[in-house]
């Protein structure tokens, strides 16, 4: 048995500011795409800012449901949207934050696995990785390069046929 290590790169400054200005123009978006959220159950608001290579900006927000798996999360509502209208224009980066009024946010809040799977489907339909800025009221901005940042062991299509000998 031999072990192995990986790593993995990211950035991370003290607030959005630090970002260039259309890394600060995907967070306000992000910040006012929450206003979108339903999420009466949770009381969790999550908004999810797209940024695609012509300039255009497309949300999501977290959208509950009283049966709980029938809601989705902010980032596939962005993404979905992305996949059905908006497919012919790349997307560059997506800017992630969350908040609620039950206590503070001090670090931001990482996508779930399964937005990260609709990430890489998306990432690979469009050749491109897709940057991810990660960020909350109060604490860290993270800024990754691309989904594999995050799921070094990636599905991908190549384990759905057999391997060539
Ligand atoms: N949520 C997201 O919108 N994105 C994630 O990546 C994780 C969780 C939402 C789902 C649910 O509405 C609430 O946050 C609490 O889990």
């Amino acid at each position: 048995m031999t072990e192995h290590e990986i790593k993995i790169n990211f950035k991370s400054c003290n607030t959005i500011s630090d970002l260039s200005i259309a890394g600060q123009q995907l967070c306000a978006e992000a910040v006012k795409a929450q206003e979108g959220s339903h999420s009466p159950y949770s009381k969790f608001r999550v908004g999810a800012a797209l940024r695609l290579q012509s300039g255009k900006i497309i949300c999501g927000s977290n959208q509950e449901n009283v049966a709980y798996p029938s809601g989705l999360c902010a980032e596939r509502v962005a993404f979905f949207n992305w996949g059905a209208n908006h497919s012919d224009d790349p997307i560059e980066a997506m800017a992630v934050t969350a908040s609620t009024d039950e206590f503070e946010l001090t670090h931001p809040v990482a996508s779930c696995g399964a937005c990260l799977q609709v990430m890489a489907e998306y990432e690979k339909k469009q050749n491109k990785p897709i940057e991810i800025i990660l960020f909350c009221n109060n604490g860290p901005v993270w800024v990754m390069k691309g989904v594999e940042s995050f799921l070094p062991f990636l599905f991908f299509e190549k384990g759905l046929v057999k391997a060539e000998s």
